[in-house]
């Protein structure tokens, strides 16, 4: 399977969401390639720091940008199970080539009136990329948000809006404003990973993931 975590604003998760997805298929016991596709390079800080403090990665990273993106993904898919694209937080030529290719797309959005209202580029973005690649399957979902208690008023609002648009498949499924993440990450790590647990943060990613495999068996 490949995934691609996208969409066209920065911040909103997709490195959190994408090395979290990792961890998640690696604890699968699938092979996992990470393709660090944003100039920024956050996914290749995060094996970086993952390789120092671990013994091994688990999972193999390339760095790879451009229109050729897709040329270079196909030739790889077929050594590993999973292939998981982080992109940048624009509409740019690598996101659009990883799209081509990819059998998923997970498009985070924070709960924020700023970002949710990219939800309709995102939406253009995938109906162009759908007249080459037909079987994309797309989906939002919100990350980053404050929950108390139940999925609060932000989320509410941000996923009536999320839903309307039925070619980005909406995901109830709802990842938290947890310091579990910001930690995992600082050690390269999924929240998976954690010791000790944070089993708030674990069920939110085990749910998300559960949920996107099934959907797209
Ligand atoms: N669910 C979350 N809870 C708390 N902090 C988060 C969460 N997701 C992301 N962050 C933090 O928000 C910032 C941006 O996240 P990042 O994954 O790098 O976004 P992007 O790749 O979309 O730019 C980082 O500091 C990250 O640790
Ligand atoms: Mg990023």
């Amino acid at each position: 399977m490949i995934y691609t975590i996208g969409g066209i604003k920065g911040g909103s998760s997709k490195t959190t969401i994408a090395t979290n997805l990792v961890v998640f298929l690696l604890q699968q016991r699938r092979k996992v390639l990470l393709v660090d596709a944003d100039d920024q390079a956050s996914a290749s800080s995060f094996t970086d720091v993952r390789s120092q403090l671990h013994e091994a990665t688990g999972y193999e990273l390339v760095q790879l940008t451009g229109r050729t993106l897709h040329q270079q993904v196909f030739a790889l898919a077929g050594k590993y199970d999973d292939i998981v694209i982080d992109t940048g937080g624009r509409d740019t030529v690598s996101q659009r080539a990883a799209l081509t290719v990819s059998d998923v797309f997970l498009v985070p959005f924070a709960a924020r009136s700023l970002d949710i209202w990219t939800i309709d580029a995102v939406v253009k973005l995938v109906d162009e990329v759908k007249a080459v690649n037909a079987n994309l399957r797309s989906f939002s979902f919100v990350a980053r948000t404050d929950v108390h208690g139940n999925q609060g008023s932000a989320w509410r609002e941000a996923a009536a809006v999320l839903k309307e648009y039925p070619s980005v498949e909406f995901l109830e499924q709802v990842v938290g404003n947890r310091v579990a993440f910001g930690n995992a990450v600082a050690r390269g790590e999924g929240v998976l990973e954690l010791k000790p647990a944070d089993t708030k943060a674990s069920a939110e990613i085990t749910a998300l993931f559960t949920h996107v495999q099934q959907l797209t068996k």
